[in-house]
């Protein structure tokens, strides 16, 4: 009797401190989340995160004429700046990012914003992703990756405009350049 007892209060002793030890795991776990910042030129599955400036941000959805009634789509959003920023135009705004703490980071950053409703994430890959809802697409690949997506951007809805940091899509005739910086 006395034994069980004993047996009793140990196996609730190692159940409290279990509990303890899996509550603390979770907290320093949605700490390091939290914590967690990408350095440019780290790995991306396609693509390495180097960051559009914001300036230039701006000037790609100048470009796109981005206005509240359009649903606009970053392929490869990384931490979400093209997104946000359409959002506060009053766009829909979704990003696709392959990397997971890119997306939360994302949410985090829309939320901040208090932007989340019209800024949304997915943690998803790009060459599997439905965007055929989108009226805008914004991207900054590269010109293969670009060549890649072409079957997928050709199938968009007419009238679906595309704008592109940097990089061209082949020979495809484009209706306009930006250039960034201006020059002087
Ligand atoms: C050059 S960064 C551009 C980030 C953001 N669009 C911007 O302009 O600031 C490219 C992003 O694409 C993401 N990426 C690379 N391959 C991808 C794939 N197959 N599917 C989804 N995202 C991908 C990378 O993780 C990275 O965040």
């Amino acid at each position: 009797m006395k034994r069980a007892s004993v047996n009793r209060g140990l196996f609730l002793r190692n159940l409290l401190f279990l509990l303890v030890l899996s509550l603390s795991t979770t907290s320093a776990c949605a700490q390091a989340a939290r914590d967690y910042e990408p350095r440019v030129g780290q790995a991306g599955k396609d693509v390495v995160w180097v960051p559009t400036p914001d300036e230039l941000v701006e000037k790609m959805l100048d470009l796109a004429n981005v206005t509240a009634s359009d649903y606009v789509i970053d392929l490869g959003s990384g931490d979400g700046r093209t997104v946000i920023t359409a959002a506060k135009r009053g766009a829909q705004a979704h990003g696709i990012e392959y990397n997971p703490e890119m997306v939360e980071l994302s949410k985090r950053n829309a939320a901040i914003e208090k932007i989340s409703a019209r800024a949304t994430f997915a943690k998803e890959d790009l060459f599997e992703s439905d965007f055929s809802k989108a009226t805008v697409i914004t991207m900054f690949l590269l010109p293969q990756i670009n060549l890649k997506l072409r079957p997928k951007l050709l199938d968009l809805k007419p009238g679906t405009r595309i704008v592109s940091n940097s990089f061209t899509m082949g020979r495809r005739k484009s209706r306009g350049f930006g250039s960034w910086p201006k020059a002087n």
